[in-house]
């Protein structure tokens, strides 16, 4: 395996603020890796010192087994970034951008099979003001790609997007990676770091609270099964007095927390033997989102997530 990013005691100071507290981390070649964590918690800091666009304060930092900061010029050329919010010219439409953008690179490159690539060819001629919040975040994925980058920095991709549009983008990235690209993002959707994702650091004020694959965070810091009946809070105060396993009640569901597999049998035993009635049953597992909210709060500072369909901290 090859890394592509390696991070070691990462720190940055913004004067008597500490952003980035001590991230260790690396990223192997072909990757989607995915970099969550609440509004300020340290995100795009170091996504801007891992382009090279900040010094750090202290910490080891290689990119491409570069050093982003003191070998900028021997890097940008294979890197990709769409920073967040990213914006363009307004009177510009996607082929004359990406043909210019190229340019500053002194690169040619084939301006229609990029747009198609991120599925943005039928816009080729639309003003760049015209198009969606989708579409536009689409061309700055196409501007990203006119070096052919090894390595992708997409900081936010699909904040404020409806959900078609995100799943839109997510399956560029998707390709992306196909293409043996490695991808770092930045992103506050669970669902979404978990459906892309090879594997998930999830950051909280600067420090590292989680890493691995999704599956792995879910095994280490979840919950087990649950077992989910539809059915009044009697029956949590029935099954209290007869298992030892954490019941909760809320909105008429009850939920039992099951260590073993034959837990259920037993649970639902008891819930026959108390006839009390009850309507649906059904059993899950903790989501990433379910772990990221027990390992980071609901967080207030995660204050402008609205409006952007499900899958983002509530
Ligand atoms: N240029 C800056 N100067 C001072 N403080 C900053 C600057 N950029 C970010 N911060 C602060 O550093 C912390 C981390 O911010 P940021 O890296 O933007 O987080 P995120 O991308 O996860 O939302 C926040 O408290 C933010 O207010
Ligand atoms: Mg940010």
């Amino acid at each position: 395996m090859t890394e592509v990013i390696h991070l070691q005691k990462l720190v940055k100071d913004y004067g008597p603020l500490r952003a980035v507290d001590g991230i260790d981390l690396s990223v192997q070649k072909g990757e989607v890796f995915a970099f969550l964590g609440p509004n300020g918690a340290g995100k795009t800091t170091t996504v801007e010192i891992l382009e090279g666009l900040r010094p750090r304060t202290s910490g080891t930092v290689r990119v491409l087994g570069l050093d982003p900061w003191t070998e900028n010029k021997k890097l940008i050329h294979r890197l990709g970034v769409i920073p967040q919010d990213f914006k363009f010219f307004e009177k510009i439409h996607p082929r004359e951008a990406i043909t210019f953008y190229a340019g500053l690179f002194g690169k040619k490159v084939d301006a229609d099979s990029i747009l198609k690539q991120v599925q943005l060819e039928d816009k080729a001629t639309d003003w760049y003001e015209k198009l969606s919040g989708g579409q536009k975040q689409k061309m700055g994925l196409a501007l990203a790609l006119v070096n052919e980058p090894e390595l992708l920095f997409l900081d936010e991709p699909t904040t404020g997007l409806d959900p078609q549009a995100r799943r839109s983008i997510w399956e560029v990235i998707r390709s992306l990676k196909s293409e043996g690209r490695s991808v770092f993002l930045t992103t506050h959707y669970l669902e979404e770091a978990q459906l892309l994702a090879d594997r998930v650091c999830i950051i909280n004020h600067g420090k590292i609270a989680a890493l691995g694959t999704p599956e792995d965070i879910i095994q280490e810091h979840g919950k087990g099964e649950v077992l989910s009946l539809q059915a009044a809070p009697r029956l949590a105060e029935y099954l209290r007095t007869k298992v030892d396993l954490p019941v909760r009640s809320e909105n008429h569901t009850v939920d039992v927390e099951l260590s073993t597999n034959a837990d259920i049998l037993r649970v639902l035993n008891l819930v026959e033997q108390s006839g009390i009635p009850w309507t649906g049953v059904s059993t899950r597992r903790d989501t990433l989102e379910d772990v990221f909210i027990r390992l980071v709060g609901k967080t207030t500072e995660s204050g402008d997530l609205g409006g952007a369909g499900s899958g983002g901290l509530k």
